[in-house]
């Protein structure tokens, strides 16, 4: 059994194919997602992993945005026109293949969760992704990137990449640390893991005993979960 796992990012949309134990079956591919970042401008991007990647099964994706049941319904980081747009049936279409399709970051935690207790996690990328899971269970689509931090700006708007170009890397790590001092007395989670690509910017000796700094691979190991 082969899974196509696919990452679709606010910068790259990132693909591999695992074997039902997780192994990589050949090579990982990114390309750039294209600008602007259209339904159909990102399905002629996927074109690349769909077809050069070899044989697969079926198809796991994490998407930047709130996804139900296969439908996008936002996608901050991408475009407007992905609101009510049917990512899974398209994807089924295309592959002839069985599709799931969840957000980015709630695909991300699966791989790295341990499923005992409150555990959270946090993305750090283009945009800033949430993911909540109690018991190895995942609550989807809490958008925390989008809830209010300080005065008008949003969590995401502090600590997402356009931020983070603007204040410096320095500064930007201060706001990471801010932000999980804010979370961490509302969610009272187990462990918070920290990953997408800007995770490694973080220097781990200052983060608090229970945050872990996680692979941004887990993006695309995540999709196997989604299939457990
Ligand atoms: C979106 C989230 C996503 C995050 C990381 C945010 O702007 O609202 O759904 O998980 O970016 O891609």
């Amino acid at each position: 059994m082969q899974t196509l796992c696919i990452d679709i990012g606010g910068t790259g949309i990132k693909a591999i194919v695992l074997d039902a134990a997780g192994q990589p079956r050949g090579e990982r591919l990114r390309v750039l997602t294209p600008r602007p970042a259209t339904p159909e401008a990102v399905l002629a991007a996927m074109e690349e992993p769909l077809a050069g990647l070899g044989e697969f099964d079926r198809v796991a994706v994490g998407f930047p945005g709130v996804v139900v049941d296969g439908v996008t319904r936002t996608a901050p980081n991408l475009d407007p026109a992905w609101q009510g747009f049917p990512l899974a049936a398209r994807l089924t279409e295309r592959t002839g293949k069985p599709v799931r399709v969840a957000n980015d970051a709630g695909v991300q935690g699966l791989a790295v969760i341990e499923g005992t207790g409150v555990e959270l996690v946090l993305t750090l990328g283009t945009g800033m992704g949430f993911a909540l899971y109690t018991s190895g269970h995942y609550v989807p689509n809490i958008e925390m990137g989008h809830h209010i931090f300080r005065g008008r700006r949003t969590y995401e708007d502090r600590v997402g990449e356009p931020a983070r170009a603007r204040v410096g890397n320095k500064r930007w790590r201060r706001r990471v640390l801010q932000v999980i001092a804010a979370l961490a007395p509302v969610f009272n989670y187990r462990v918070l893991y920290i990953g997408g690509g800007n995770a490694r910017l973080l220097d781990p000796a200052e983060l608090p005993e229970n945050v872990r700094v996680v692979d941004n691979v887990a993006g695309l190991l995540g999709g196997l979960k989604l299939w457990a």
